[in-house]
């Protein structure tokens, strides 16, 4: 794999995303930013660089049509990606017990945090084949291991999305392609700061380290596990939790 890899990164205009984009940059990679919020997402593309090294493409990546239009367009004006770095996700109501979830919600946490990491796999993959190299990684969540309380909708499509990615690193096991997760415990971003505070406190009282993960450090994981030098590795979801999960 080589400098200058076309990384796409999904939910690239602000969080874990965007701090990914950003040293994924730092090292040589041209950035493709898809998000939903087109204006910040242009804006955060623009702190890195010009069209060519951060090209942003506003999309909603839970619909098909628009996921298959963000990779025509990449493939034309970039070329093959090497890279899928997929960040975007929601945690939908949290703070409230199973009985009380509201279809509504479980759907549109679905459709973002496991439809359309789905949908962007797919489109990955196919883009990728032909060059028989290319790293994918989903941003999961502990959640999705443990499952937390009070957020059914998010634990339950963050397992389905642990449970996908173990699938498909084995499909594609022989390619050259490799496909993992990284499962993280809590980062302070927008995400979190719109969960009541009882609830991230449950979560935060759960790390070890008593202390919440820094953007830095969960970019610094994403930067080796879409590095050709993370290679023996496939399906597999990392743990970022400071000392949560041990398996
Ligand atoms: N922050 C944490 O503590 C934490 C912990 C574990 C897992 N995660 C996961 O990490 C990922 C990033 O989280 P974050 O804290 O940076 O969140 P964030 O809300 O700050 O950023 C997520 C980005 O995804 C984008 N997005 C949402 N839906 C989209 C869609 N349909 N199409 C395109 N873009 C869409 C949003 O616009 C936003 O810019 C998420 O999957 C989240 O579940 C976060």
């Amino acid at each position: 794999m080589s400098e200058g890899r076309i990384a796409v990164v999904v939910g690239a205009a602000r969080g874990i995303g965007l701090a990914a984009a950003k040293r994924l940059a730092a090292r040589g990679d041209r950035i493709v930013g898809i998000d939903l919020q087109a204006d910040v997402l242009r804006k955060a593309m623009a702190s890195i660089g010009d069209d060519r090294k951060a090209l942003a493409i506003p999309a909603d990546v839970s619909s098909a049509g628009e996921v298959e239009k963000a990779f025509a367009r990449i493939a034309a004006e970039f070329g093959a990606p090497e890279v899928l770095v997929n960040c975007a996700g929601i945690t939908g109501k949290t703070g409230i017990p199973a009985h009380e979830v509201e279809l509504e919600d479980f759907d549109r946490v679905y459709a973002i945090n496991l439809r359309a990491a789905f949908l962007l796999t797919r489109a990955a993959v196919r883009a990728m084949l032909p060059s028989g190299k290319g790293r994918i990684l989903h941003v999961a969540s502990i959640a999705g291991k443990e499952g937390n309380a009070g957020m059914l909708a998010y634990s339950a499509t963050k397992a389905g999305l642990i449970g996908m990615v173990k699938s498909a690193g084995k499909d594609y096991a022989e390619t050259g392609i490799t496909i993992n997760a990284l499962a993280p415990a809590v980062i302070r971003t927008d995400m979190v700061a719109a969960m009541p505070e009882h609830q991230v406190k449950y979560m935060t009282d759960k790390i070890p380290m008593k202390r919440t993960g820094e953007l830095e450090e969960a970019a610094a994981m994403i930067e080796f596990i879409v590095s050709p030098d993370c290679s023996f590795t496939t399906g597999f979801t990392f743990d970022l939790t400071g000392g949560r999960a041990t398996y």
